[in-house]
């Protein structure tokens, strides 16, 4: 599956592209099963809200189920991320499923993904994907993801590690720095149904506030990166930077479903 022209200019403009329907509600439905398959596990790679125990991403997910194994050779993932990127092997950093369970699913900091590729992984350049898949409606009260538009343009932000806010650390982005930035270029929140293809790269701020609605809002996450870009440092649980550098071939099945 290939990006219309527009959709690849509006990537490299404002740092996103959002695309509706383009998994269907039947491989929706295997996706959320094979999650809750795993969410259920007693796996270190399952981490959970800091005040309430709910579950809040499972990383790992393609060494942990057949359907996430399917899923991140899916052409409808590798192909714009290898037209995105440029011609080059690409290989699956990141894989997971973060939560936001309904009334209780906790914010995400302003951040952008490269702080930590680079912080602690020793990633060199901001070249990741992110692709997400919606498995559920995402609304303005499920909480959404927000990206400040074009803020991948604007170069190097200052972060600062916050171990405090959640129960996940993040390299993070001071409301100081995001709020006029924000302010002039203005924020796009990321909703749309469930079966709905989200990509962002590596240097886009973005946030997400927390799930104070009734519906639970579960995303996929696959990060996708160039091999020559690949970590030099391990010193991070494999789930959350594979150490297997090995290129992503697209399948040439058409849907989830055998
Ligand atoms: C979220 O799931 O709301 C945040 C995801 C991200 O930071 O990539
Ligand atoms: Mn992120």
């Amino acid at each position: 599956m290939l990006l219309a022209d527009h959709d690849v200019a509006q990537f490299h403009e404002l740092g996103f592209v959002m695309i509706e329907g383009v998994f269907s509600d039947g491989e929706v439905r295997l996706l959320r099963d094979a999650f809750e398959s795993v969410s259920r596990s007693d796996h270190p790679a399952n981490v959970v809200e800091k005040h309430t125990g709910a579950i809040r991403t499972a990383m790992g997910l393609h060494r942990r189920h057949a359907v996430f194994d399917r899923l991140v050779r899916d052409r409808r993932l590798v192909e714009p991320a290898v037209q995105l990127i440029g011609d080059q092997q690409l290989y699956a950093q990141q894989v997971k499923v973060n939560v936001k369970a309904a009334e209780v699913g906790e914010a995400w900091q302003w951040h952008y993904d490269f702080a930590t590729h680079h912080h602690e992984d020793g990633v060199v350049l901001p070249l990741a994907l992110n692709l997400h898949i919606f498995l559920d409606d995402v609304t303005m009260d499920n909480g959404p993801l927000q990206f400040v538009r074009g803020s991948h343009l604007v170069g190097a932000h200052e972060t600062f590690l916050d171990t405090e806010t959640t129960s996940y650390d993040l390299w993070c982005v001071s409301d100081e720095v995001v709020q006029p930035l924000a302010d002039v270029n203005g924020v796009y929140t990321a909703t749309g149904a469930a079966g709905s293809l989200l990509i962002f790269g590596d240097t886009l701020l973005h946030a997400s506030p927390p799930n104070t609605s009734a519906l639970d809002r579960r995303i996929f996450s696959l990060i996708l990166n160039p091999v020559a870009n690949a970590s030099t440092i391990d010193r991070r649980h494999d789930w959350q930077h594979h150490r297997e550098f090995v290129p992503i071939v697209a399948s040439s099945a058409t849907s989830l479903l055998l």
